[in-house]
Order: C-alpha cells, then sequence, then structure tokens
C-alpha cells in the first residue's frame, strides 16, 4: 500500500496507475479510528473497483470550537495495518495544510477560502446542533473526490444525513462519483458501531443498546401495519420513548432529537404506512456511568425503503 501526504503524490499516482477509460476506482474517507464500519465500506469498495482509495484526515472543518477536534481518537499505526491488510492500494494521508491552504480557524468567521453548502437537507436534525457540520463535510469530501476523481465513493448508513447531503452535493454539482449507502455495522448487542462509543466505560455501551431498541420499536408498528393503514408521528415517539424512558430518568440519556421523516427530502411525516419511504433517526446524549465528566453524543437510525 502506497501512504501518499499531498494532493500532487495522489495525482501523479492516480494518473500513472488508472486507466481511467476501462478501469474503476473506489474511494472511502474516513477520520481514522478504524473499525468494521469502516471495513465494510472499504471490503465493498475493493469487490466492486479495480483500485480502493481511503484517506484519512480528521477533518477540522467539521468541528465546532466546542466540540472534540483535539480529543478526537486517532490511531493511526492500527489504522495503516488494517488498511494493508485490507488490500488498500492508497493511503492518503493529508494535513490540515494541504488541504485548507489558507489555514481553518475554528471561528467560522475567520475562515478564507471556498467552502460547499448545500441548503435545505444540511439545516434540519444534524444541522440544528451542529451548524457548521454539513458545510465543512461537503467542503472536505468535494477536496477529496476533485483528488482522488474515483469512479465510486462509500458512505455509511450511520451517517444517514451526511449521505443524503453528498448525494444532492455530487449530483446537483454534476460530479462525476457515484456515491454508494451501505448497510450500519453493529455490535453484537446492537449499538451502531462508532469511533465514539470507545468514550464509554463497558457498562455505559451496553445501556447504549437501548438507542436502537427503541428505532426499531418503532419500525416494527410501521412493518406491522395493514396495508393501507397508517400510523402516527405520535405513536412513533411514544414507542421509542417507552423504551428509552427508563435510562432518561435513570440520567443516563438525554435526547437531542428523534425524527421520523421522509427519506429522501429529510421532511418530518406526521402519518406513515407501509409504502413510505421513511427514515427514523435520533442523536442521544449518553452519561458515561464511569467518569461522571464524560457526555458522548451518539446518532443512529433505521431506514425503511424498497428503493
Ligand atoms: P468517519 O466518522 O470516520 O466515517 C467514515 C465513514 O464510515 C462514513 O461514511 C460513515 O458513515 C461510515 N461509518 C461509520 N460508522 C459506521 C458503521 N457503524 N457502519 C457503517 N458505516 C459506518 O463520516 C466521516 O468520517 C467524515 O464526516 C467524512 C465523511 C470522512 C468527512 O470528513
Amino acid at each position: 500500500m502506497r501512504v501518499l501526504k499531498t494532493v500532487k503524490q495522489v495525482v501523479e499516482w492516480r494518473i500513472s496507475n488508472i486507466n481511467t477509460r476501462t478501469q474503476s476506482s473506489g474511494f472511502v474517507p474516513t477520520m481514522g479510528c478504524l473499525h468494521e464500519g469502516h471495513v465494510s465500506l472499504i471490503r465493498a469498495s475493493k469487490n466492486e473497483n479495480e483500485f480502493t482509495i481511503v484517506s484519512i484526515f480528521v477533518n477540522p472543518s467539521q468541528f465546532a470550537p466546542s466540540e472534540d477536534l483535539d480529543k478526537y481518537p486517532r490511531t493511526l499505526q492500527n489504522d495503516l495495518e488494517l488498511l494493508e491488510a485490507e488490500g488498500v492500494d492508497v493511503c492518503f494521508l493529508p494535513s490540515a495544510q494541504e488541504i485548507y491552504p489558507q489555514g481553518i480557524p475554528l471561528d467560522v468567521k475567520e475562515q478564507r477560502g471556498p467552502f460547499v453548502s448545500v441548503l435545505g437537507v444540511s439545516e434540519q436534525l444534524e444541522g440544528r446542533t451542529r451548524p457548521n457540520f454539513f458545510r465543512g463535510v461537503a467542503t472536505v469530501v468535494t477536496k477529496l473526490l476533485n483528488v482522488v476523481l474515483p469512479t465510486h465513493a462509500y458512505f455509511g448508513q450511520k451517517d444517514f444525513q451526511q449521505f443524503t447531503v453528498l448525494k444532492v452535493m455530487t449530483e446537483e454539482l454534476f460530479m462525476n462519483t457515484k456515491i454508494k449507502m451501505m448497510p450500519i455495522v453493529r455490535g453484537s448487542k446492537g449499538l451502531a458501531l462508532s469511533s465514539r462509543n470507545r468514550y464509554l466505560c463497558a457498562e455505559s455501551r451496553d445501556i447504549s443498546k437501548a438507542i436502537y431498541q427503541g428505532l426499531t420499536a418503532a419500525a416494527s408498528v410501521i412493518q406491522t401495519l395493514e396495508p393501507g393503514a397508517q400510523t402516527s408521528r405520535s405513536e412513533l415517539l411514544g414507542k421509542i420513548h417507552a423504551v428509552w424512558a427508563p435510562h432518561v430518568t435513570a440520567g443516563d440519556f438525554t435526547v437531542d432529537y428523534v425524527s421520523v421523516a421522509h427519506f429522501r427530502s429529510l421532511e418530518e411525516l406526521e402519518y406513515v404506512s407501509r409504502t413510505n419511504d421513511v427514515v427514523i433517526s435520533c442523536a442521544v446524549y449518553v452519561q458515561d456511568r464511569e467518569d461522571k465528566t464524560t457526555k458522548v453524543r451518539l446518532i443512529d437510525n433505521v431506514v425503511l425503503t424498497d428503493e
């Protein structure tokens, strides 16, 4: 595997190794601290393309000043070994200076240079709690795609809204990369794998499995509806909260949002039938039981669609 740190090196590698008329290339952007969720994207890319390129870059422009940029877990040596073992062709490991030559101060008002905003689908859900998050994601993914120029890029359903924003961006900016969404990889008890799970002690991680159990309780209401019948948003939210309530009461969970929305527009739905394309998603702060100063924000979702 080649580990390349500059844009120039990646461009040169691409030009001299990929015959773009006959060969496909898959790209998996990551922020490192790789786990089985990332590996599933890499394997999908390996299966479907001649070349696979993975980037590891903790993108400063998608963190707010109050968030965990400095604390974000970094496990570079393990990550590189994992990528090598998976047979990845190139790991792009740029510095912040390489991606943002004008610098990237955390204060958004001081930032300079080009940024990409996807209005509409960036604003609700994650966008409400993290106002500049999707601008940072859309900007870095545009830059990375422009360097790598892959035929395909792979993203996880775990970050469903991120996928939606990037799908709209690549399609409406007529970018030459087809983006693909892969299913959420979960631990044995259902908790979605996330680099942030490691901040929680074993007991709190175990409690966090209830996040997904709440979502599946709502999903099964929709799945068992008679054809033509509908359920209401409040019934679905009631099912979720019934599962979460003991943990909210115990102080383990603080709910940031729960959403029942159309899976493309992300518009909230008042009523849902079995034929609706719906995404039930949430963000929950989990209070660590061992270290009371630690609160971790976890996201999860369930998608019901025939698409
Ligand atoms: P990161 O959190 O490292 O995730 C990289 C990719 O792995 C994303 O597409 C994410 O959805 C996917 N992923 C994470 N956990 C997963 C799981 N449990 N199952 C399946 N896929 C999972 O998302 C980012 O980085 C950044 O925002 C990035 C797109 C790299 C831009 O900076």
